[in-house]
């Protein structure tokens, strides 16, 4: 079953929400019975209530960002530097702007997280760490004739399988050294004092007391729930980023406004911080406009019936596959005056927002299964955007303006081509 409007979709997620709440298991999902300790794949039950109310409570709650602001100031700050130092070593003046969002995406997530860098663009291992989630990605996202014709999973035709189980299993080989290093410090010294803990402790901490809660989590259940925040937060801001950015050096005009905006809020003589965000109504508006006509998951992250179950005067059969097409319904003519424009004043002085009750703008889902880190990712999508347009001047290298948007097609939605552009340092 498809969802293509916003109209089914407000039925769905405000009459069906519980009978459509699993997910579908495609092949890849199954390496290493991955699906079976994800909170992302796996089904909805007292393991995933478990880790949903985790890390809502002690990642992406309000009062915990607040208390982390500086490791994703310093985390841009180490991006500003990167670019800076590439345009002054290489002999292009143009940079591909993703090599330096993604690596500082993924060192804001591994400091929550783990308290470690990952990643920087330099270092081989870190690229390992990379193409290791990447390539579990692809396969995820991948059409797989194994799913359609299930009797045909052990063939494994198209090989996408085997490196799904490679992929996963050297990502997890790399996170799983971090959990075993902090285990032993944890033996070696004594327990951290509360103001030290990372979210990798608060996950060693856990200690389940409710009748169906697990008890405790163990290093490879740890190791997997790590590694899906990796999974689930790089990729999708990431790619917000390089769209807003590509919509914008083809739309000159709200460049301008933009910059404009952050001279006049933030000015020449600071850095964009966090808290800059709520008086930066333009940029928020990019931000969700990019996300309407770009919305990372297009198809969300699809689910299953739970149930046989009658919606909107059809029969849905307990586990057909379900899809929201986010990306249709946000270009939806029925929804949205000038649909495929890039529109961003559209969203000012408009009540729709991504918090899941605006039906026809759900890139963050809705319901149960809605993404739990909109205020983390809210935060790091702006403060990257806004840095990078409040640090350099862009241009375009591309001959007449001109911007490839084709899109790949997976789990996520990326550009097809990475967006390359010109970084100018301001002059005052
Ligand atoms: C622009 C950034 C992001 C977008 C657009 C996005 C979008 C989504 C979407 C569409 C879903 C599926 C919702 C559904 O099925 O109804 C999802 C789920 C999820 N997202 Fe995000 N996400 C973003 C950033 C992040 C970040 C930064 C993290 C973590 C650090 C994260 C963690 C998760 C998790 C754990 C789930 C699975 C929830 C579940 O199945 O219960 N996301 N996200």
């Amino acid at each position: 079953m498809v969802i293509l409007s916003a109209g089914a979709a407000e039925e769905l997620f405000k009459n069906h929400d519980l009978s459509f709440v699993d997910r579908f298991t495609n092949d890849s999902m199954r390496s290493h019975d991955h699906y079976t300790v994800s909170i992302a794949f796996g089904s909805y039950n007292a393991y995933w209530r478990t880790l949903r109310r985790i890390c809502a409570s002690e990642l992406f709650a309000n009062k915990r960002i607040n208390n982390t602001v500086l490791i994703r100031q310093k985390c841009v700050d180490e991006m500003l530097l990167w670019i800076e130092n590439e345009v002054k070593k290489s002999t292009s003046s143009s940079i591909v702007v993703r090599d330096f969002v993604f690596p500082a995406l993924f060192n804001m997530i591994g400091n929550l997280t783990l308290s470690h860098n990952l990643v920087d663009p330099q270092s081989e291992m870190s690229s390992e760490f990379c193409t290791a989630l990447a390539g579990f990605h692809e396969s995820v996202g991948r059409p797989n004739i194994s799913d359609l014709l299930p009797w045909l999973r052990r063939l494994d035709l198209q090989g996408i399988r085997k490196a799904s189980d490679y992929s996963l299993a050297k990502a997890k080989e790399i996170i799983s050294a971090f959990v075993k290093e902090r285990v032993i410090e944890r033996e070696i010294k004594h327990e951290p004092s509360s103001e030290q803990k990372d979210f990798l402790d608060v996950l060693l901490d856990y200690r389940g007391t409710g009748k169906d809660e697990p008890a405790e989590l163990s290093e490879s259940q740890v190791t997997v729930f790590l590694m899906e925040m990796f999974f689930a937060g790089t990729d999708t801001s990431s790619a917000t980023i390089e769209w807003a950015m590509s919509e914008l050096l083809t739309n000159p005009d709200r460049l301008k406004k933009i910059r404009a905006e952050l001279a006049s809020v933030v000015g020449a003589n600071r850095k964009l911080q966090e808290t800059d965000i709520e008086n930066l109504p333009y940029l928020r508006a990019i931000v969700e406009e990019t996300l309407r006509l770009h919305p990372p998951a297009p198809l969300l992250i699809p689910r299953k019936a739970v149930q046989d179950t009658n919606f909107m005067g059809y029969s849905i059969l307990r586990n057909t596959q379900v899809m929201i097409n986010c990306w249709a319904i946000g270009r939806d003519e029925e929804s949205w005056e000038d649909a495929l424009c890039f529109k961003p004043e559209r969203f000012l002085d408009s009540d729709t927002n991504y918090k899941g009750q605006s039906f026809e703008f759900i890139p963050f889902g809705a319901g149960r299964r809605m993404c739990p880190a909109v205020p983390l990712a809210h935060r790091m999508v702006h403060l990257i955007l806004g840095s990078l347009l409040h640090h350099f001047e862009w241009e375009l290298c591309e001959d007449g303006g001109v911007i490839d948007m084709r899109e790949t097609m997976g789990v996520t939605a990326k550009k097809l081509e990475a967006l390359q552009a010109i970084p100018k340092r301001k002059t005052a």
